[in-house]
């Protein structure tokens, strides 16, 4: 009777201690599990990228180079980038404080997925919007966008010029402008997929045509020069809508130029003055 008591005990102390070991190592598993998960996730979503969304967004998200899916020819990247610290870096990102957007990142992203931008080229995504994908497919590409908020990208700090009131004083800035860069940056901007190339005057899609910005540039607005206008309409694309897009009228504010190219520009505003030497020769 002793005997077996002591062994019972014995055995019970032995598998309390498996067990424990066990438990102790639980959340190593669960943490591996999720990781394997996760990862599985992000593989799904970059699949979906490239299918859906490179066209657009460009290689690795950072809408410079797009390929038209037909022919395989490069286009002009009309999406916005995404592999960019302004969207993915921080709880609040600068792009969600822009849309004054006060959830999560993650809901930021897959909102955007599910109903799209009305009023830009972006579509909605999802089903329950007559888009193509699921909800766990929304998912998947949210959690691939945001696996590009990398310690690379993200501890440098960001700086963004501030942009002077008027074009005048930002030419005295920034004096000299090269039109054959401001071409090569009109199509890795992405202008060009929407507003075609300056020789052909039935190349423009979604913005106007912009081969004669220089005439009509000066007669949109009371007050402004072609210069004015056009670094208004670049840095503040809603400040006036224009009136005549090829599908007919442009629609709103906000209309479908999207809106962050001053903070784009930000980086490196010689790219605008080269970009404005492009469009309007001076
Ligand atoms: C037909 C071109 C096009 C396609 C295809 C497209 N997008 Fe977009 N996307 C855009 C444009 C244009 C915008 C900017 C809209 C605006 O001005 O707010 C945008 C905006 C976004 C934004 C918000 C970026 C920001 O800074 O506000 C995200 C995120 C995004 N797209 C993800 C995707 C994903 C993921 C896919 C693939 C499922 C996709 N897009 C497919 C054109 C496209
Ligand atoms: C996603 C499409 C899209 C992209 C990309 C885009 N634009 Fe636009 N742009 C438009 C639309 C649509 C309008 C007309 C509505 C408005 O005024 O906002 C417009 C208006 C303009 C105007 C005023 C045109 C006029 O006839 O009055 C200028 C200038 C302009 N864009 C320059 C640019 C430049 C330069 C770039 C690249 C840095 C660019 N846009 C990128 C769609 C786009």
């Amino acid at each position: 009777m002793q005997v077996k008591i002591i062994i019972g005990t014995v055995a019970f102390m032995i598998s309390m201690m498996v067990l424990g070991y066990a438990a102790l190592r639980e959340p190593g598993r669960l943490e591996r599990y999720t990781d394997a998960r996760q990862g599985r996730q992000i593989e799904m979503g970059a699949h979906l990228y490239d299918a859906n969304c490179a066209t657009c967004h460009g290689v690795d998200g950072k809408a410079e180079e797009c390929y038209d899916p037909s022919s395989g020819e490069p286009i002009g990247c009309v999406g916005l980038p995404l592999n960019y610290a302004p969207l993915v870096c921080g709880d609040l990102s600068l792009r969600m404080e822009a849309m004054n957007w006060e959830g999560s990142k993650e809901t930021f992203i897959q909102s955007t997925l599910t109903s799209g931008r009305p009023g830009t080229v972006m579509p909605a995504w999802a089903e329950q919007f007559g888009g193509p994908l699921r909800p766990d497919q929304i998912v998947d590409l949210s959690k691939f966008v945001l696996n590009w908020e990398t310690e690379e990208l993200c501890s440098q700090p960001l700086v963004v010029y501030e942009w002077q009131e008027s074009v005048e004083e930002f030419n005295e800035e920034f004096p000299e402008g090269d039109a054959a860069r401001g071409e090569e940056l009109f199509l890795s901007y992405g202008c060009t997929g929407c507003h075609g190339n300056l020789e052909d005057d039935t190349s423009a899609l979604v913005g106007p045509w912009l081969g004669d910005i220089t005439e009509r540039g000066a007669e949109q607005i009371d007050g402004y020069s072609a210069a004015d206008y056009v670094y208004e309409s670049i840095l503040e694309s809603n400040a006036f809508i224009a009136p005549d897009c090829p599908t007919g009228p442009c629609v709103g504010p906000p209309g479908a130029m999207p809106d962050n190219f001053d903070l784009r520009m930000g980086e490196n505003p010689q790219d605008l003055r080269d970009l404005m030497t492009f469009l309007l020769g001076e």
